[in-house]
């Protein structure tokens, strides 16, 4: 059966990074229809995947307002706008593929969670690094028992000075109120990963982290608002606009240019909120951030995140009563020692960058032709890592007061049935 899917937000993640699958794969998935309010977004797909005129769509409202006609719907709109979206997804029977974080609401994510099950439609986060080769990897050594049970997991999250100034101070997820705070927008992956390994709830957290360094405070001195308006630090500042886009971070460019040639670059960039300085942005997310968690076996992890490191990667430390795993993601490898016999396994991992989205979507197609209720990475599966970011988030403001989970999600979970209205009928 091939699966009709209809695309709402054909942005840097629906269309460039999720939608090729379709291409890909054409008898297991085509796009029905899209919903994208920019006009050469919008006319760009409809040509790639061969939407026909009728169900191209400038707003997800307009295509969900229609009786059902496809199978799934596909939601990468900005975090704001994951709830009503995948709300009136679910109410019209469709069974949906949601970009994460579920969303920036704790009582939206219960109520979105709660519609999925009482709609016994498919809700899978696209938490992709659940699928990836590295990750999927070191879950099977723990499965196997081979470094016995866990009792601590230190994870690190490098974001990397430069996809910090990108995203996090200029770009889309730069404000807590506009978008998400870090550690929902960043790191509910690593909060995933963490709740996923751990396979055991989180009873307890506490959290400190700030916004350090990108301020108008630690702005040197005479630094214009933007970098094109003859700064004279120009040479000697890390956070130049035009070094990153017309070099390492070109691919980024496609969040404000669909042409990524350097003339193009040269000339968008100082008009579009990629060329400010970074300190003088309307940023107020944590360039830095620590989350120390318990869980009901008595385990411990930490995670911290930080802007301030050369590259983007992750790194993990898995502690077991039997041996231990210690590995590097951008590496794509992971060595398990065992205490028993003193052996030390480097395992290296194959992945040539599209595997993880890859086996998600297969598996999510998979899913709503064969309907099995779940998938790895359901709402349901997903909520705890959201309530621990939650939580984490709520701790950091309150100077990092220990928060029991349970005590907090029931206090979400009595708004959540207030509103919700899957849980009212
Ligand atoms: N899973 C991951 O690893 C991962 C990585 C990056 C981003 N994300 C998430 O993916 C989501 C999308 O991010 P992105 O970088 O693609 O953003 P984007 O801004 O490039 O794409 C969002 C698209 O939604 C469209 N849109 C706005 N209003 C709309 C409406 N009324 N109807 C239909 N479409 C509408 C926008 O025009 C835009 O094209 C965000 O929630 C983000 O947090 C996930």
């Amino acid at each position: 059966m091939t699966i009709k899917a209809i695309l709402i937000g054909a942005g840097v993640r629906g269309a460039n990074v999720y939608a090729p699958y379709a291409r890909n794969h054409p008898h297991q998935l085509q796009f029905a229809a899209v919903a994208e309010p920019d006009p050469v977004r919008r006319t760009s797909f409809a040509v790639d995947y061969d939407i026909p005129n009728e169900h191209i769509y400038e707003d997800w409202r307009e295509v969900l307002q229609k009786p059902r006609f496809a199978d799934a719907v596909w939601i990468c709109t900005q975090d704001r706008m994951h709830y009503e979206v995948a709300l009136m997804a679910l109410q019209q029977g469709y069974h949906v593929l949601l970009e994460k974080p579920i969303s920036p609401s704790p009582i939206e994510c219960l109520e979105l969670e709660e519609a999925a099950r009482k709609s016994n439609r498919l809700l899978t986060i696209c938490h992709v690094l659940r699928y990836t080769p590295f990750w999927t990897g070191i879950q099977n050594v723990i499965e196997s028992g081979d470094i016995g049970r866990v009792v601590d997991i230190q994870l690190r999250e490098n974001i990397g000075y430069a996809h910090m100034a990108h995203s996090y101070v200029r770009g889309n997820w730069n404000n807590a109120a506009s978008a998400s705070p870090m550690i929902l927008a960043k790191s509910c992956h690593d909060l995933d990963l963490i709740s996923w390994l751990m396979g055991e709830e989180c009873v307890r957290l506490s959290s400190f982290g700030s916004l350090f360094h990108f301020v108008k405070e630690q702005a040197p001195e005479g630094a214009t608002e933007r970098c094109s308006d003859g700064c004279p630090h120009i040479k000697s500042c890390c956070y130049v606009d035009q070094r990153y886009y017309m070099g390492e971070g070109r691919r980024h460019a496609q969040h404000f240019s669909g042409d990524l040639s350097d003339q193009m670059i040269r000339q968008q960039l100082p008009h579009t909120p990629y060329g400010r300085c970074v300190y003088h942005c309307d940023n107020d997310v944590v360039d830095h951030q620590n989350v120390n968690l318990q869980f009901g076996n008595g385990a411990t992890a930490s995670f911290s995140l930080s802007a301030f490191t050369h590259d983007s990667s992750r790194s993990v430390q898995i502690s077991g009563t039997r041996g231990e795993i210690r590995g590097n993601m951008a590496k794509q490898s992971f060595t398990v020692y065992s205490f028993v016999d003193g052996s030390s396994t480097e395992i290296q991992v194959e992945d040539g960058g599209r595997e993880g989205t890859d086996r998600m979507l297969h598996e999510f197609c998979e899913q709503v032709e064969f309907f099995t209720g779940s998938s790895l990475t359901s709402a349901s599966a997903s909520l705890q890592s959201h309530m621990m970011a939650f939580a984490a988030e709520e701790s950091r403001l309150n100077n990092g007061q220990c928060l029991e989970l349970g005590q907090l999600i029931d206090r979400y979970r009595v708004e959540a049935t207030k509103n919700c209205f899957y849980c009212t009928v």
